[in-house]
């Protein structure tokens, strides 16, 4: 399978270092002159990597595509591109769908679409695709884990779930904040509450873990600490603003 990439930015980079630690059996993999300094960099990491020309020369040699550009420039580069009949199209352009991208392919080409996550440059990153295609599930799968959405409207909460990365990080440095303000060094308080999260992902990712209410429930002693807190930030408006963020995210993910 040789593999081609138009966009060589953040996401190509995560996904072309991931496969090439993989144990996938990797054919060529082709990428876009820009950007020239991860071009680069993919291409020196491996002789399997090359840099095309330019967009239309990654299509030619590829069997499956991947569009790895922002929207806003999507259409532009799309429309320009000529694809073969026998080609495999994986977008990874956010918030574009399937019949924008087929009018601007011009064609009704076999076409997914997917949303990795950066984790996948150290095959640890859950992606979710849509609709359910068995190559791309086994390349994604080989980077973390594949999920397949059962339908549109299910691949679009996906995406919005997709957006809550910035607000994890976010209430890691408003609670580091807060303990800097209470005068704690940020570099102590960022040294306790870190791993402190991760603890609490990985114990959320077991496969055995119960939902998450019951979690809540086994780490929050009854009127204890833990609780407090919960109640509190739901209680003052936490819990609503976090819903009425989903609400607008998915919103402009279904172009509302
Ligand atoms: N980053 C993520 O975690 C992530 C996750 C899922 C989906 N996505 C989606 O993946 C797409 C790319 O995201 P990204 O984070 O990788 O963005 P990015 O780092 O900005 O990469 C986009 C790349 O496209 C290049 N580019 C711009 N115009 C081009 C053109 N006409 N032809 C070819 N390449 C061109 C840019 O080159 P220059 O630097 O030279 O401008 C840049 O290297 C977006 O649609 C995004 O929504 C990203």
């Amino acid at each position: 399978m040789r593999l081609g990439f138009v966009g060589t930015g953040a996401i190509t980079e995560a996904i072309v270092s991931g496969l090439l630690g993989s144990d996938l059996t990797l054919g060529s993999i082709l990428v876009s002159p820009r950007n020239a300094d991860v071009a680069a960099r993919l291409a020196a990491a491996s002789p399997l990597v090359a840099i095309a020309a330019n967009n239309q020369d990654v299509v030619d040699g590829s069997d499956m595509v991947f569009l790895a550009i922002r929207p806003q420039v999507a259409e532009g580069v799309v429309r320009e591109l000529r694809f073969r009949p026998d080609q495999h199209i994986v977008s990874l352009i956010a918030a574009t769908d399937h019949r924008a991208l087929s009018e601007w392919i011009g064609a009704d080409l076999r076409l997914t679409r997917a949303i990795p996550l950066p984790f996948v440059a150290e095959r640890t990153g859950v992606t979710a695709l849509y609709p359910a295609d068995a190559a791309v599930s086994a390349l994604f799968n080989a980077l973390g884990s594949a999920i397949e959405a059962n339908s549109e409207e299910e691949y679009q909460l996906l995406g919005a779930a997709s957006a809550l990365m910035g607000t994890y990080f976010g209430i890691l440095e408003i609670s580091t904040r807060w303990l800097e303000a209470k005068g704690m060094p940020y570099p102590q308080a960022k040294t306790y509450l870190a791993p402190l999260f991760a603890s609490l992902a990985q114990t959320a990712a077991r496969p055995d873990a119960p939902d998450f209410a019951t979690l809540r429930s086994e780490f929050s002693t009854k009127g204890g600490l833990n609780e407090q807190v919960f109640v509190d930030f739901a209680g003052k408006g936490g819990a609503t603003a976090l819903t009425e963020a989903l609400d607008g995210v998915l919103a402009r993910i279904q172009g509302r």
